[in-house]
């Protein structure tokens, strides 16, 4: 799939510097061609004789170098490449581009280009968590920037948390997909997933079953037919897909919030099983037995709907796809579901015990749309989610 494709690695300064080495060996091997570009930091941590030599490229360091600029300028260099990768990615890189800032080779190389960018954050955790890094993210996101991890773990300053960067092996899967030819190329798609926690006190809430299998093979499956896929999910017991950026949220509020920032996208798929009320009286303390007896009264407020908050909001996208989650009838619930919520389309399934299908493995579906019902066999959650991101690629070609 790499064959023939070239990469632009630029290599920042931080300890994750080494996995590039790592990432250079399994693109060479995957058959693509690297441009290494290493900055000024990024050489503080690995030399750029080790990145020549698994490259078996030049390395790129200067922002003026008179054999680059005969031979074909450093904004030639970037143009030249199928996709430009940073990573490490630090805080300072990600903040030069998010404010347009073109100082060195690397971030004038960024700003030259409108090659698709990827870029794999790798910083401490607390420069990960602050505002401004976030704020970076943000504008780094909605400017189109794909992003891989950070992973949370123990890190090399001793402290714990996100802001590892991801694996060698996740960086490749993330650039494969990034590359994937198919009839979502350059399509933006937002899916939610998962279930959402409302807290009632600082150590309980209130959640579902929800595993998040079904939205995160949704979220795969658009990701290999092309398209740039946000994926913003509750806490799901299953893991997210590599090659999406991923958005975690806990609340319903949340989740709302972190999809109106991912706006716009041609198509939405909301396969997130949303917790319909929040806890208003929420607990600033845990909630103490008394000895009374006397069990506490919670009071409820109805969660926003983040489904028909869109489809009926300023930016919707062209295609919504709701999911329902029924016990009985199943089609007639879900008919009146798609027309209240305003969306085109709904995936209803039956997820009545016996059925087996929440947090299963299987699914068997029926997609309401204008033309009616459509009963899908029972089959693997990845099928329906391959054949429903087909549709969905079908769907957008045609309109
Ligand atoms: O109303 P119900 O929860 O059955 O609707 C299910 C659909 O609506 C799913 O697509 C779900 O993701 C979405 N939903 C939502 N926000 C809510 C409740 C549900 O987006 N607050």
């Amino acid at each position: 799939m790499l064959a023939g494709k070239r990469i632009l690695l630029i290599i920042g300064g931080g300890i994750a510097a080494y996995k590039s080495l790592l990432l250079i060996r399994l693109l060479k091997s995957a058959g693509a061609a690297v441009t290494p570009v290493l900055t000024r930091a990024g050489a503080e941590f690995v030399t750029p004789l080790s990145v020549a030599a698994l490259a078996g490229e030049k390395v790129h360091q200067a922002l003026f170098d008179l054999t680059d600029e005969a031979e074909m300028g450093h904004i030639q260099l970037s143009r030249v490449a199928d996709l430009l990768v940073v990573a490490p990615a630090t805080a300072d890189l990600m903040a030069k581009l998010a404010t347009g800032r073109a100082e060195d080779l690397a971030s004038n190389l960024l700003l030259a280009t409108d090659t698709p960018v990827l870029m794999a954050p790798a910083m401490n955790v607390r420069m990960w968590q602050h505002p401004a890094t976030q704020r970076n993210l943000a504008t780094l996101t909605a400017d189109g920037v794909r992003f891989v991890g950070p992973d949370q773990g123990e890190m090399a300053c001793g402290e714990f948390g996100p802001g590892r960067m991801a694996e060698p092996e996740a960086i490749f899967a993330a650039i494969t997909a990034a590359l994937a030819e198919g009839p979502l190329q350059g399509r933006h798609v937002l899916v939610t997933s998962g279930p959402t926690h409302e807290p009632i006190d600082p150590v309980r809430y209130i959640a579902n079953r929800s595993s998040g299998a079904q939205g995160t093979a949704i979220a795969a499956a658009l990701r290999d037919l092309g398209a740039r896929v946000t994926f913003v999910t509750g806490p799901a017991t299953v893991p997210p897909p590599y090659g999406v950026t991923v958005v975690k949220v806990e609340t319903a509020r949340q989740m709302l919030e972190a999809v109106e920032a991912a706006l716009p996208a041609a198509a939405a798929v909301m396969a997130a099983a949303v917790a319909d009320w929040r806890v208003t009286n929420e607990g600033v303390q845990k909630m103490k037995k008394d000895g009374s007896g006397k069990a506490p009264a919670l009071e409820f407020a109805e969660n926003p709907d983040i489904l028909a908050t869109l489809s009926k909001g300023p930016q919707r996208p062209r295609l919504m796809v709701g999911f329902a989650a029924e016990t009985e009838h199943v089609v007639d619930h879900a008919t009146a579901k798609r027309a209240r919520k305003g969306c085109d389309w709904i995936v209803a399934n039956d997820v009545s015990p016996a059925t087996d299908i929440m947090g299963g493995t299987e699914n068997a579906v029926v997609l309401i749309s204008d033309t009616g019902a459509e009963h899908w066999p029972r089959m693997a959650k990845d099928q329906v989610a391959k054949k429903l991101a087909q549709r969905i690629a079908d769907a957008l070609q045609n309109s």
